[in-house]
């Protein structure tokens, strides 16, 4: 028994930030953003808010299940990996649940940012290898876009992130040669202060307060020199600890789908491994870092683009915040997948 995607699907809102735009409100450059980054625009939510990251995972998951030709009925369990939730709590998995009309259906939050779709992806596994759970929608979904300070303090962290979503109709197969192959996952907590939002704390009391606010707490920090060294160092690493696994070799790899966090990490990633540019997918310059969409926002893109289809095989790997890190190895059935099919 195995784990395979039956279909997937992406949605971004459609406020479209250009590099141009953001510095009209901080001190930066295009230049100094794409150079950088690899980052040309990203999508934002509506300036009036009212749309949260539920919403956004409610159109992904649509396209998703029409595609799977499922029903939201059909979904046993629903997996909701985000960093910035509707609220506080409960988890935007429950908000998701009841906008598709479910009733009961369980629905899990996990907590692991950027790679919030990894560890999704490797607990759906092994609950279906397990039997708990027959089919399940795995979505990743963030609105970044009012939770950044785009004044010039902001301006490191807030040019890098995108609002948007993306699902996962995961399913059960009984073949074994497609699916799920392995996945390896890893966190080191002593890393956890490097990227970080720190207000509202349960550590705090009040949880919130005016200094808190007036010194910036409620907006992500990110120590990002050292978080691109310690993404450039693992993530080879991990890709070869989970071909390892799987028994595969590198040249066996149709695609790296990698979390799009910054376009030079990959680019070293790639380096490192000695891989040509081809086999690793990049979309970070249309939509910025979506954090727990981010993966699989690119596996929806390069499956549209028709670079992987029936019989691929691809790496999903990425590094972000806890610090977390990890590479699941999957490989498509020889009938494809959903419209995707081809
Ligand atoms: O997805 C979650 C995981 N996150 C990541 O993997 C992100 C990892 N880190 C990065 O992507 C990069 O570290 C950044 C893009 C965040 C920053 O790029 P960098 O090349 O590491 O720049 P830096 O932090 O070393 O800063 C270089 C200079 C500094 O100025 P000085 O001290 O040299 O005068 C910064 O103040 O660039 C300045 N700077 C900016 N300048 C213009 C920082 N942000 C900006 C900006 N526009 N937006």
């Amino acid at each position: 028994m195995r784990t395979i995607i039956r279909a997937t699907g992406r949605f971004v809102p459609d406020r479209l930030i250009t590099n141009q735009q953001l510095t009209q409100w901080m001190d930066t450059s295009e230049e100094w953003i794409e150079q950088r980054t690899g980052i040309q625009q990203r999508y934002w939510i509506p300036a009036a808010g009212g749309v949260g990251a539920s919403d956004l995972a409610l159109a992904a998951s649509q396209t998703a299940l029409q595609r799977a030709g499922w029903t939201a009925a059909d979904i046993d369990l629903i997996i909701f990996a985000t960093l910035s939730p509707d609220l506080f709590f409960p988890g935007s998995g429950c908000l998701l649940q009841h906008k598709l009309g479910l009733e009961s259906t369980p629905a899990l939050d996990i907590r692991q940012q950027c790679t919030g779709f990894l560890y999704g992806l490797e607990t759906a596994d092994a609950m279906i290898r397990s039997g708990v759970y027959q089919r399940i929608l795995l979505v990743g979904a963030e609105v970044h876009s009012t939770g950044l300070d785009v004044t010039s303090r902001g301006r490191d962290v807030a040019v890098i992130f995108g609002d948007g979503a993306a699902a996962v109709c995961l399913e059960a197969t009984s073949k074994d040669d497609a699916g799920v192959l392995a996945s390896a996952l890893h966190a080191d907590g002593s890393l956890a202060r490097s990227l970080m939002t720190e207000a509202p704390a349960s550590s705090e009391n009040p949880r919130i307060d005016e200094a808190m606010l007036a010194a910036g707490r409620h907006y992500p920090y990110m120590d990002g020199r050292n978080i691109f060294k310690t993404a450039v160092r693992r993530l080879p690493l991990v890709t070869r600890e989970v071909l390892e696994k799987c028994g595969i070799g590198l040249a066996a790899v149709d695609l790296f789908i990698p979390h799009q966090a910054n376009m030079r990490i990959n680019q070293a990633f790639a380096k490192a491994l000695n891989l040509p540019d081809s086999k690793v997918f990049h979309n970070i310059q249309r939509y910025g870092n979506t954090t727990a969409a981010s993966i699989p926002l690119a596996l929806d893109e390069a499956l549209e683009m028709g670079i992987i289809g029936a019989g691929s095989t691809v790496i999903f790997i990425g590094l972000g915040a806890g610090v977390t890190w990890g590479a699941v190895a999957y490989r498509f059935p020889d009938e494809g997948i959903g419209s995707h099919r081809r």
